[in-house]
Parts: structure tokens; C-alpha cells; sequence
């Protein structure tokens, strides 16, 4: 393992290193006005919700790493405490990264990148007619993290409005995140986009009482075949299986053909137990394997 030191290194190297490595990051898409009532448009990846009572979500328009300078979205909520977070999608990544060109303050992003202001509802700021969830805003709080180049300036800000196309909506009216097609930020020029094979779902443990992978015997957590997503699956089963069940289990067509074509050489045995749990568990069958992984486990202490 490499360590960085952020004490020894220079701020770009240190932002190379850690925006390379915190993502894929959302992005917020950022439609602000000045006092003037001039718009701006810019992207910004360090950005997330972080509250629903109240509904809070932070970005940050940093002072520039190279010149310290800070930006015009940071300026303008300063002026006018208000912004629209737009989300980015597929469909829009060439026009937004055209509208997070550092052009001259006062100059209109939406013109520039081409995408369509629409009057927003309860704050000054346009939405951006192209984004599928365009979300109000009311500033809460700007905290300046630091005065130095690539010092963070936290926009703290309350959500009054969210507006979302009806096309990404499921039959309950909720957002269906499928349907979104987002993209997220990664290191360098590097992108992700969040649709079709790259989406996968994962049950929450929320209100369960999973075994746990402690409670796995020893020749399972530190299995070389196993994988740890393999060892995650066993360890949310929520019961373990019992002893007259691994018992029956000794009988079994599975248990029988390893056992016997493997007779006698405990190490083959539990090597090919192994790999039948990992395709079982790859098929779902997860207390099966754990049935398998446990009835091996015990003829090998027997054995050896
Ligand atoms: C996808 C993307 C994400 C970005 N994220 C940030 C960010 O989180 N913070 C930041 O200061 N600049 C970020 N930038 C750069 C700003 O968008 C850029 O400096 C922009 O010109 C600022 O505009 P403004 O001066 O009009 O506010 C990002 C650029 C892109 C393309």
C-alpha cells in the first residue's frame, strides 16, 4: 500500500489523489443569479444530500486550485441566497461540460452551453428545462472552509421545490432512480454513467438480524475460493443452519457426490465444497451453500 501524507504533498497532487479516488460523485448543476438578476449555470461534483428534515444538500464552488480565485456560483449565492440543482444526465454531459468553461463573470452559461432557462416557481434562478429533476433552493449558510488555493466553500442549502418530469416517475409518482440515466464524476476526464448494466440492487439488512460472517467457522471466512461478496451472502442469512439439518444434509445427492469422488482427501473435499457454495450462492441458493459449507466443515474436523 502507497500513503499520502496531504501535509507533504501540493494541493493538485493531493486533488488528483483524493477526487480520483471519492467516486463516482453526483452532480449538481447549479443555476444561480447576481444582484444584477445576471444567470450562471455551473457543474459542481462535490455535492450530495445530507438531510430530509429539513432537506438539505451541500456543493461546494471551491476556490480555484490554481489561482485561488473563487468562483462566480460562490459569489452570486452570496449576493442572492438562492439556487436551482439540476441533475445531469447522459443526454446532457456535452452541454455541461461546455457550461463549466470559467467564462468571464456576468456571462450566461445557459446561452453558452445552449440549454433552455425556465422561470422557476419560489426562487429567482432559472431551472434548466433539459434536466429531468430540477430542485429549488434556498441557501441556508456558505461555509468558507480556508483562504487558500482549492479551499472547499460549502453552500449549505434547504430544498423548497422539486420538480420532476413525469417521464422518470414510476405508477406511484415517486422518482424511479432506472429511469434517470444520471451521470457521476470520476478522477481525471473520467465519467460513469448510471443505467442499464452498471445498476444493480442490494436488499437493505435494515430489520433483520443477520448471523453475521463471525459466526462462519474459520476454513469459510478465510476461504480462498470464496469471495467477500460470497462470505457478505452468507453472513446475511438470518438464521444459521441447525445441526439436524446439516445432519440430513449429509445425505444429500450434493454432499455425496463430493464426498465420495474426493474419499478420503478432506482438503479436495472442502476445495470442491467451496466451489459449488460460490455457485451456488451466484444462483442464489445461499442457506444451501451455507448447509454445504457447514456439513464439509464438520466431515473435515472429523477427517483430519
Ligand atoms: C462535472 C464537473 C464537476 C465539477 N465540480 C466542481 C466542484 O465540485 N467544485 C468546483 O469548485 N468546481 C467544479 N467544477 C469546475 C467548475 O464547474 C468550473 O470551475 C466552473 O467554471 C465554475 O463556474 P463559475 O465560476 O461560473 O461558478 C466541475 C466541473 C465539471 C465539468
Amino acid at each position: 500500500m502507497s500513503t499520502i501524507d496531504p501535509s507533504n504533498i501540493p494541493p493538485q497532487i493531493l486533488h488528483r489523489n483524493l477526487l480520483g479516488a471519492i467516486v463516482p460523485r453526483p452532480i449538481a448543476f447549479a443555476s444561480t443569479i447576481d444582484s444584477f438578476g445576471h444567470a450562471n449555470l455551473s457543474p459542481f461534483s462535490c455535492f450530495n444530500v445530507f438531510g430530509v428534515n429539513p432537506s438539505t444538500l451541500i456543493f461546494s464552488p471551491s476556490r480555484s486550485g490554481q489561482t485561488n480565485e473563487v468562483k462566480d456560483t460562490y459569489l452570486n449565492v452570496i449576493e442572492v441566497p438562492e439556487v436551482v440543482i439540476n441533475v445531469v444526465t447522459y443526454s446532457m454531459v456535452e452541454q455541461m461540460n461546455l457550461a463549466s468553461t470559467e467564462f468571464p463573470r456576468g456571462i450566461n452559461e445557459f446561452y453558452k452551453s445552449g440549454f433552455t432557462p425556465v422561470p422557476s416557481e419560489k426562487i429567482k434562478p432559472f431551472r434548466v428545462k433539459e434536466s429531468p429533476v430540477q430542485i429549488e433552493c434556498k441557501v441556508q449558510q456558505v461555509i468558507e472552509t480556508g483562504d487558500g488555493a482549492g479551499a472547499a466553500n460549502l453552500v449549505i442549502c434547504e430544498v423548497l421545490l422539486i420538480h420532476a418530469n413525469d417521464n422518470i416517475l414510476d405508477k406511484t409518482g415517486m422518482i424511479d432512480t432506472r429511469k434517470l440515466d444520471l451521470v457521476g464524476r470520476m478522477g481525471g476526464d473520467y465519467y460513469v454513467r448510471a443505467s442499464g448494466r452498471a445498476l444493480f440492487a442490494l436488499e437493505k439488512p435494515s430489520g433483520k438480524s443477520p448471523i453475521g460472517v463471525d459466526s462462519l467457522p474459520e476454513n469459510i471466512r478465510m476461504s480462498t475460493i470464496l469471495t467477500g461478496n460470497d462470505i457478505g451472502r452468507l453472513g446475511s442469512l438470518n438464521s444459521r443452519p441447525t445441526a439436524p439439518e446439516i445432519e440430513k444434509y449429509f445425505t444429500s445427492a450434493d454432499f455425496r457426490k463430493i464426498s465420495s469422488t474426493h474419499s478420503g482427501n478432506a482438503g479436495k473435499i472442502l476445495e470442491e465444497a467451496h466451489k459449488l457454495a460460490h455457485t451456488m450462492i451466484a444462483g442464489n441458493e445461499i442457506f444451501k451453500a451455507l448447509l454445504l459449507l457447514l456439513a464439509v466443515s464438520n466431515l473435515a474436523n472429523t477427517e483430519m
